[in-house]
Parts: C-alpha cells; sequence; structure tokens
C-alpha cells in the first residue's frame, strides 16, 4: 500500500523501532519501579532514558519535567483539565483539533472559563489577533503548531511573547510539528507542549508526552492519580515530578519504542525531515494548479508548511468517494473528511464533507506521489 496518512499515525516505522519493540518485549517487559527487581528497574530506566532523550531534543529545563502519555490527547487533557479555574479566560483558534477544542467548549459550556476562538485566514493565525484577545483574566492561551488539516505552521514564537508578556500561561499543541520542525523550550517562552509519539518521532501508538515547565508548577494538578512505582506510603498523589501526573502503569513497551524514533530523528534532523515531506507535496501543489475542478485549502508556502495538504476535490465528487476508490482500486491510503477539526471546515466552507489530506511521510516517495497523481486524474477524467 502506498501510505499517505501519516499525519494520522506514521507508517512505516524507522527498522530500529521494530527492532528496540521486539529486543524490549523479550527481555525486558517488567512493570517499572524505581525500587524494585533488576528488571523493574531496567523498565523503569527506559521511562527515564525517553525523558532524557525529549529533554535534549526539545531543550526543556529538566527531564523530570517530562510527562509520559498514552497520546497527545492525553497531554492535552492533563493540561487543560489540570490548570483551569472557574472564571478563567482561556485563548483558543479556529485551527485546533478536537483533542484542544473539545475539553475547551466543554468547560466554557459547563460555565467554568470564558473561551474566545481566535480565527485564522487562509490557514494561519496572526499573532496580533492573539495578542489583541488576551485580558486581564487570560490564564491560558492553547493552541496547534501546525494545522492537522492544512499543515500550515504557526507563528507561536511570537505568541508565545505576547502570551508571556500577559502573564498568562502558553500551552502548544506539537501533534503535527514535533519531530519535523526545530522546538527549543529554552530559546521559546513556551509553558506546556504536548505531543503523540506516534506521529513523526516514530514511536508505536499509545505514546506521547507533555512538558510542563517551571511556571506550571503548584498549578498544574493531575486529573489521573494512583500508582506510581515508588513511594506507596503516601495518601495522595506524591507531588514530586514526574510522578506526581503519571499514575497508572505507564506503556514502557511503547517508550522503548518511542526512544528509538527519537534516536532515529536526532540522526535525521526535523529540517530535513520537513523538507523531503514538503518537496513530495510541492508535486502535488504544481499538479493541482494544472487540473481541473481540483484546489488546495489554505494558502501553499512551503516555507512555512509541514507534510499535510488538504485538498478540495472537484464539485460532484466528495472526498469520502475519492478516498475509497484510492483505497480499493489503487492501493493507497490517504484520510477524506474533517480530520477531528470541524471549526477550520468550517471557515473554509469545506463543512460537512470536508477535504481530501494528504500525508507523507520519511519513506514516501516521487514515485508514491506520481501514483497518487495519476489515480487522482483517473478518478477525476472518470466524471467529467
Ligand atoms: C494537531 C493534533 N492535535 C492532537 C491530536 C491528537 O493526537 P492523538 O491521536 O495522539 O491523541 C492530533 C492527531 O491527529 C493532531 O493532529
Amino acid at each position: 500500500m502506498i501510505y499517505l496518512d501519516n499525519a494520522a499515525t506514521s507508517f512505516p516505522k524507522p527498522e530500529p523501532v521494530y527492532q528496540a519493540l521486539d529486543r524490549f518485549a523479550r527481555t525486558s517487559l517488567a512493570n517499572p519501579g524505581r525500587a524494585g527487581h533488576r528488571m523493574a528497574v531496567a523498565a523503569e530506566r527506559m521511562l527515564d532514558e525517553a525523558r532524557h532523550r525529549l529533554n535534549r531534543l526539545f531543550e526543556g529545563e529538566a527531564p523530570e519535567r517530562w510527562i509520559l502519555t498514552l497520546n497527545c490527547t492525553d497531554g492535552l487533557n492533563l493540561a487543560i483539565k489540570g490548570l483551569v479555574r472557574p472564571g478563567d479566560h482561556v485563548i483558543t483558534t479556529d485551527l485546533e483539533h478536537n483533542s484542544v477544542s473539545r475539553p475547551l467548549r466543554a468547560l466554557e459550556k459547563a460555565g467554568v472559563i470564558r473561551l474566545t476562538r481566535v480565527a485564522s485566514s487562509e490557514g494561519y493565525v496572526r499573532a496580533a489577533d492573539i495578542a489583541a484577545a488576551l485580558t486581564d483574566a487570560t490564564t491560558l492561551v492553547a493552541m496547534t503548531h501546525a494545522s492537522n488539516v492544512l499543515g500550515t505552521v504557526q507563528p507561536i514564537e511570537e505568541v508565545a511573547s505576547a502570551v508571556r508578556a500577559a502573564g498568562a500561561l502558553f500551552l502548544v499543541d506539537a501533534a503535527q510539528s514535533a519531530g519535523v520542525v526545530p522546538i527549543s523550550l529554552k530559546e521559546l517562552p513556551i509553558d506546556l507542549i504536548a505531543f503523540p509519539g506516534h506521529k513523526a518521532l516514530y514511536g508505536p501508538t499509545g505514546t506521547g508526552a507533555l512538558y510542563a515547565g517551571p511556571r506550571t508548577d503548584g498549578k498544574l494538578r493531575p486529573w489521573r492519580e494512583g500508582g506510581t512505582g515508588g513511594d506507596s506510603s503516601s495518601e495522595v498523589q506524591p507531588v514530586l515530578l514526574p510522578y506526581y501526573l503519571e499514575g497508572g502503569t505507564p506503556n514502557v513497551l511503547g517508550v522503548a519504542g518511542l526512544v528509538a524514533g527519537l534516536t532515529w530523528v536526532e540522526e535525521k534532523g526535523p529540517d530535513g525531515l520537513r523538507a523531503h515531506e514538503v518537496e513530495l507535496l510541492q508535486e502535488v501543489v504544481d499538479w493541482v494548479e494544472r487540473a481541473e475542478g481540483w484546489g488546495v485549502a489554505g494558502r501553499w508556502d512551503p516555507a512555512r508548511h509541514v507534510g499535510a495538504l488538504s485538498l478540495r476535490v472537484p464539485e460532484g465528487l466528495t472526498p469520502q468517494d475519492i478516498g475509497s476508490v484510492l483505497d480499493v482500486s489503487f492501493d493507497i491510503a490517504v484520510r477524506p473528511g474533517l480530520h477531528c477539526a470541524p471549526y477550520i471546515h468550517r471557515a473554509l466552507g469545506t463543512f460537512p464533507d470536508g477535504t481530501l489530506r494528504l500525508s507523507p511521510g520519511p519513506f514516501s516517495t516521487r514515485q508514491d506521489v506520481q501514483h497518487l497523481i495519476g489515480a487522482l486524474g483517473e478518478i477525476t477524467a472518470s466524471i467529467l
């Protein structure tokens, strides 16, 4: 199969990831514990290794500030529900995935927070619009680094400065950027960043991380409490990071795969990985410009894009029809629909059918893209 659905989860994984999963599952898959037997300690060490790797790649303040989560949604919910208090004002954007917009909307509907949703234009949010929405009551700004629908990269550097100046906390959803856009937490005033391990960090599903910076100390409460593999005598969750926010047996096998994925990303470098995917998408954009009935959703700017592109489809066809034909007749996997991000589709006028999203990965080739373009041409010819 030609797999162009890497924005959902990356496939295939780099070979060392499969090897690490197999090796770890056969030798060390014990329940991690700081005070346990040798296998338990080895499993705990794998979690530590992941925190050190994450801290190095993203230049965080300390490894223990990395909370290992089960996916990006888990980290985002931990951040949002752990931080907001009744009466808070929160700012978000219309580009968000449901993992940001649903918890925030639920809190707004319950009367807990006041929510401002800043509109994007052609797929880009203006930092000035976020700055203009900040008030004395704003405690949190939660936004995506790159749109999972359009692939457009947002100006989080400027937003981060404005949010810090206003004294609010800044939460970045880096689901589509972690691993393909360099992010330095040393240079950027970002308080919290969440991402999955299973997309461009090449870990398996069931992995992710949340970074909780120093300004969240004393503010971020756990929403999941339980065993921490250490001090069992305490009646309540021990306040020590990362255990404070990590109740329950972690996906230590997945984390072993994630560590191999992080090593691979460090070797290749995020810039080169992004450039490869954008180059492949440029071929699709060039084709769309010549093709009757097709269009690119959002503004295509290769310098501010990750490897996801949404296409408007010709009249008479739906993205779902095309996705099915690509799957069944051409053996090509793409993602039609709303991509868990209904607000941006409403803004683009592509609600409710959505768009056809293409997302190549590091192992996708020009030949794959040529096959796709040929298939889209054949499907279009059949209705015109
Ligand atoms: C921008 C964005 N945020 C959050 C998520 C949720 O990630 P997960 O499925 O790992 O919870 C996704 C997944 O596609 C995403 O693209």
